[in-house]
């Protein structure tokens, strides 16, 4: 692994970027309790209050909550800026977006227009907060490279959704009536979807696949032009979009949304590539996760053409659920997941190594476990074949709603509580090996 890129001395505490990590999980058991509660019913319109609080405990509790630790973690790593009094910062975003992500989907399901109104305030400041320090350390860093480039366009999406999600959450808060709530939520799913999560994927990918799956980079014109081209292409549609009626341009719109979905298509197609040609052929999880992913992201577009050609299904919120069920479930979770298997095993190893170098604690007196064994490939491998296992069930009951949702929940819930199992238990393994190290130092240097 090629760790020399980053700045690791920048290395923020551990507890920053784990206490986004050890949360998000419990989201993911949060959706699956929701799925099980509302029952076969649940996929029968997309303007359900429960799909909405469903997307909002997955698009806030589960991928913003770990997008928002490997942030913090990685941008002072990554950029060499570190994140001023990492502690107090984490501590305050996390329990903004915590509890702002309850209140509101919470507000959701009871319709109780106080929950919604505080979760529009914490939101705000959690967002505003975090998009504050990563914005300033985007801005001072001088690098253009792909991946902060990426990141750049990202946060610019963010702002776009958080501010539309604001709107939004208003007009349900404080009950007014707007008028294109339904192009209003649209633009804000873009913008949430394929702009803040997509291209912050892709970016991370240029770094992490080569990095983590030992894979050659991705090549320089993807790298450069990519992610520019998305946004461009998401800017084009959402003015079209919305000053436009869409009846009038709906071939120019459908057209544009086919280029964004053949833009990120060859995104997947050249990192399903590059994963072919990776030099160890070794078993890897995370590789399989984002093969998932990928193969997730190829399906949506083959969906999304679909509604290309039958135009009569797209106009149908149905088919836009499926598109919705499928692009998140199938390709930003699996990949999140994937992420989360590399980069929690490698930070805990980094602190290990960081603190028997402060420490001057010899090698040899306290045995460091390898990566494989912070979470060990057996677990993960049982959360992976679960989570897979819920994919598709996830699937069936969207293109034909029935009973098995209660499958589908069950699933669900089991491998997010296996993530969670996986997740806890390598911090458990991180104490103590800490603590024996700490010990270990306190024998051999009892001055001290
Ligand atoms: C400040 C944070 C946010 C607030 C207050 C918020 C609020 C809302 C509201 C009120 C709606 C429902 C609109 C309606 O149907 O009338 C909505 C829809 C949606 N939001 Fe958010 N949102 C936020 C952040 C996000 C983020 C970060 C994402 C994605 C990463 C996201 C993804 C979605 C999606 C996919 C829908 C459509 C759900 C559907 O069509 O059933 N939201 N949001």
């Amino acid at each position: 692994m090629n760790i020399t890129q980053l700045t690791l001395e920048q290395t923020p505490p551990l507890s920053v970027p784990f206490r986004f990590f050890l949360t998000a999980p419990l989201f993911g058991i949060l959706a699956a309790l929701l799925l099980l509660g509302s029952g076969p019913t649940i996929f029968s319109s997309r303007w359900s209050l429960e799909v909405i609080t469903l997307t909002h405990l997955l698009t806030l509790g589960f991928i913003s909550m770990v997008i928002f630790g490997a942030f913090l973690q990685f941008l002072p790593v990554l950029v060499g800026s570190p994140v001023p009094y990492p502690r107090l910062v984490s501590t305050l975003l996390h329990l903004l977006l915590t509890i702002g992500s309850l209140s509101l989907t919470s507000g959701f399901m009871m319709t109780q227009v106080v929950l919604i109104e505080m979760a529009l305030v914490l939101l705000g400041l959690s967002f505003i907060g975090f998009m504050s320090i990563i914005g300033y350390s985007l801005i001072r860093t001088k690098s253009n490279a792909a991946t902060v480039t990426a990141m750049r366009l990202a946060w610019l999406a963010l702002a776009i959704t958080v501010v539309l999600g604001l709107i939004l959450g208003t007009g349900f808060g404080y009950g007014y009536n707007l008028s294109s709530l339904a192009k209003l939520t649209n633009l804000h799913l873009g913008w949430g979807l394929l702009g803040w999560v997509g291209l912050l994927i892709i970016g991370v990918a240029y770094q992490v696949v080569p990095m983590f799956q030992i894979t050659p980079p991705y090549p320089a014109m993807v790298k450069r032009w990519l992610t520019p081209l998305i946004f461009l292409t998401l800017l084009t549609w959402s003015g079209f979009y919305w000053l436009f009626n869409l009846n009038n341009f709906s071939w120019i719109l459908f057209g544009l949304m086919d280029l964004i979905g053949i833009e990120f298509s060859l995104f997947a197609l050249v990192t399903l590539q590059l994963q072919s040609w990776r030099l160890r052929k070794l078993p890897d999880v995370t590789l399989d996760y984002w093969r998932i992913g990928m193969i997730g992201l190829l399906l949506s577009f083959i969906l999304g053409l679909a509604g290309l050609i039958w135009s009569d299904l797209s106009d149908t919120p149905i088919y836009q659920l499926q598109l919705g069920i499928l692009f998140i479930a199938g390709f930003i979770l699996p990949v999140i997941q994937g992420m989360l298997y590399k980069i929690v095993p490698f930070l805990i190893w980094l602190h290990w190594q960081n603190q028997q170098l402060n420490i001057l604690t010899p090698v040899r007196l306290v045995k460091i476990p390898h990566m494989k064994q912070i979470i060990p490939d057996r677990w993960a491998r049982y959360q992976l074949w679960v989570y897979f296992i819920s994919l598709i069930l996830l699937i069936i009951v969207a293109l034909y709603p029935s009973k098995l949702i209660y499958g589908v929940s069950m699933s669900f819930m089991l491998a997010f509580a296996l993530l969670t199992y996986n997740l806890y238990r390598s911090l458990w393994l991180y104490w103590s090996v800490s603590q024996q190290l700490i010990a270990k130092s306190m024998m051999e240097n009892p001055i001290s």
